[in-house]
């Protein structure tokens, strides 16, 4: 650390003003132009750059042909793996298993590195409660203690150590309140209190932080009506004063810029003044850092003080990566990493883990491979790119398996009639040849969704729908009166109230990764007994949105909302079926009544009703009665999963400190309040079994 310290202050004596406004700057082109600045010291970072060679030839410029010879930070869009694929972030976060999800980052950190990355632009930990945003994809659902767990898990597995320094650098992302763009419409403006900021959209950057994350980005967003890379209150403010982040703030792509367009900025000379006043270290790619600081501190000099910092955490981060002592990657390194056989492995194990079984009636599942036909029917049945989902990097269709591919490569006995029946967006159906198809056999699987570009950035939906004429195709089909197994595959939840009615099984697949058609086999066949369990609300229409489970009590919690339906969600926060049947009984509290310094402790017993061996996510939440503030009627606060076999019993220990019990208050400070509280323990956020408990002054 003194090291460190030292190290980056003498290097920091030595810089011009020109060569620390160089590092501030970050382009996402490359090209002889941007080739030259480098050699100029007048670029720090780059985004978008392919290659381990490419990288090395760039570093050699930094290193070799600059004066002072500082490395580039390298920054790329991990999402859901490098080349080895993953479920897309949101369905990986159904498998609520924070160890496989940390592998999974802890992988992709891998084959970026080799690839010559040094800088992960990820995890996305934006809440989302809105599924018209195309982003929420990206993200871990709609909670914020899970999603706090999830962003420490993805954060670790990218900071990674190896040979004593991190794979890479990660950056939680979009700071602050970027899920919560207004109408689900991208880019939009954000309107919220410090109140719902600090309760909803904070905690799952304060948990990035809290493990060591060394980066963060600022959001597209305004709030508190200013734009986030411009704003001096949540960014110096909040993130660097009440928060202590120390690390490296990297604007979005030309956000600094954009505060023109949001008119907060009359021209990109002001920009540049607001975006170095709030804090914000590195410009990506608007070029407002590089053609305007200079100028900015010679007309405030007092201002070299605010490029130092910056330039200060910027250079931290080259050296907490070990870049000072080798900036260069291993040029054959990546041969042997990109899609190792185990990196595959481990995309079934978190894809099959990733997927939600939402209904099963007369537990028409687990199918059995026996002399039987079975119509593979719709665009997902033998799709290979779509698995891939929104941001799949250098994912390539070539490395999915498809579910046909899947099922006929594993089924001994029974025999696979395959039609898409409509292309990819629910178009061309061919309702003839898919009733055609569906005479000929026992059982029939709809393989539906939405294509992948449908979610990611900018791709936002009014409709919730199934796209196209798969609807359509759901209803003529179930009219065979055969047992219909519908698959769906999104980026996002959707509104299908009237086909979960009609089919007998209904499994969500989410955009699963490479490894999509396997895991799927898994599951339909019982080699995998699902657990997976959403991390955001299926609304019933589009209208209820936003949905979510962790709402505030209101003064009328029991008036009828609408005229035209009910508030209900079609499937809640944490629902998931498995083959088996999960009890819960005997919730014990080791105390009932806790000091605000003391841990509350509980036991309860889980148990397999079976026939199936299975994993179950055990949830607990909790309400706080009454508070100086509302509250939201019940918030998750631990979990844990537990295998059990058939018949078994475990029972569950939990552990939880007092500060999940604790509030914003009136004046947005953090406090615990006495009083009295119920513990919630179940398979859901509905279905739960309760115990109050209190804490005392
Ligand atoms: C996105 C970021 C991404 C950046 C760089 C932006 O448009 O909002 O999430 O990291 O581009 O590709």
């Amino acid at each position: 650390m003194n090291n460190k310290k030292e190290f980056v202050e003498k290097l920091l004596k030595e810089m011009t003003l020109e060569e620390k406004i160089g590092q501030m700057v970050q382009y996402g082109k490359l090209n002889d132009e941007i080739k030259d600045k480098i050699r100029q010291g007048k670029v720090g970072s780059l985004l978008n750059v392919q290659g381990a060679k490419t990288v090395n030839e760039l570093q050699k410029i930094a290193v070799n042909e600059t004066r002072l010879g500082i490395p580039l930070l390298i920054g790329d869009d991990v999402i859901h793996g490098y080349r080895t694929t993953f479920p897309i972030p949101l369905a990986e976060s159904c498998s609520w298993d924070l160890d496989l999800i940390q592998k999974s980052a802890s992988i992709a950190a891998k084959e970026a590195k080799s690839c010559g990355v040094n800088w992960i632009f990820a995890p996305m930990v934006d809440i989302a409660r809105d599924p018209r945003w195309g982003r929420i994809a990206e993200g871990a659902g709609e909670d914020h203690y899970l999603g706090a767990e999830i962003a420490k898990a993805r954060v670790k597995g990218f900071q990674t150590l190896e040979n004593e320094y991190p794979l890479t650098a990660s950056c939680p992302k979009h700071y602050v309140g970027y899920g919560a763009v207004i109408g689900g419409r991208d880019y939009n403006n954000v309107d919220m209190s410090e109140n719902y900021l600090k309760t909803y959209y904070l905690p799952p950057f304060i948990a990035a932080y809290e493990v060591g994350a060394l980066t963060t980005m600022c959001s597209f967003n305004d709030l508190f009506a200013v734009p986030l890379s411009v704003n001096k209150k949540v960014l110096r403010g909040i993130l660097r004063e009440e928060l202590n982040f120390n690390g490296l703030v990297v604007s979005d792509w030309e956000s600094v810029e954009e505060s023109i367009y949001h008119r907060v900025s009359k021209d990109r000379k002001e920009a540049a003044l607001k975006g170095l006043l709030a804090s914000c270290d590195i410009d990506m790619h608007s070029g407002v850092y590089d053609d305007n600081l200079k100028q900015v501190v010679e007309e405030h000099p007092e201002l070299i003080e605010l490029i130092d910092e910056a330039v200060y955490r910027i250079l931290s981060v080259k050296y907490d990566l070990g870049l000072f002592e080798n900036p260069y990657v291993d040029e054959e390194l990546h041969k042997q990493v990109i899609l190792h056989p185990e990196h595959r492995k481990h995309a079934l194990e978190v894809a099959k883990r990733s997927i939600v079984l939402l209904e099963n009636k007369n537990g028409i599942l687990p199918l059995k491979d026996t002399n039987q036909t079975i119509a593979l029917i719709g665009p997902y049945a033998n799709d290979q790119e779509n698995h891939l989902g929104c941001w799949s990097c250098k994912g390539a269709k070539e490395d999915v398996i498809s579910i046909y591919q899947a099922l006929a490569t594993n089924l001994k006995k029974t025999k696979i009639l395959v039609e898409s029946a409509c292309d990819i967006n629910g178009q061309n159906l061919d309702l003839d040849k898919a009733i055609e198809t569906a005479k000929h056999c026992d059982i029939i699987i709809l393989a539906l969704g939405e294509p992948r570009y449908y979610s990611g950035e900018n791709n936002n939906r009014m409709n919730l729908n199934l796209p196209g004429f798969q609807e359509k195709l759901v209803e003529e089909i179930v009219k065979l009166n055969k047992p219909v197994i519908a698959l769906i595959a999104s980026g996002r939840p959707l509104t299908i109230g009237n086909i979960s009615e009609k089919v007998d099984a209904l499994v969500w697949t989410w955009h699963l990764g490479i490894e999509a058609g396997n895991a799927i086999y898994e599951v339909l066949f019982g080699l995998t007994n699902p657990s997976g369990k959403l991390t955001v609300t299926f609304p019933k229409h589009i209208g209820q949105i936003p949905l979510y489970y962790n709402h505030k009590s209101t003064g009328r919690p029991n008036f009828p909302r609408y005229i035209d339906g009910d508030d209900k969600p079609l499937y809640p926060f944490g629902y998931g079926l498995s083959y088996s049947h999960f009890y819960y009984s005997n919730l014990k509290l080791k105390k009932e009544v806790i000091s605000k310094e003391e841990v509350l402790e509980f036991t309860i017993d889980v148990t397999n009703n079976g026939p199936y061996a299975g994993e179950e996510i055990v949830q607990v939440y909790f309400q706080d009665h009454f508070a100086s503030v509302t509250l939201p009627v019940k918030q998750l606060c631990a979990f844990t999963k537990v295998y059990l076999e058939p018949l078994e019993t475990k029972t569950v220990h939990f552990t939880i400190s007092p500060n999940q019990f604790g509030l914003y208050n009136e004046n947005n400070e953090f406090v615990i309040e006495p009083g009295t509280f119920t513990l919630y323990v179940g398979s859901n956020s509905v279905k739960v079994i309760s115990h109050d408990f209190s804490i005392k002054e």
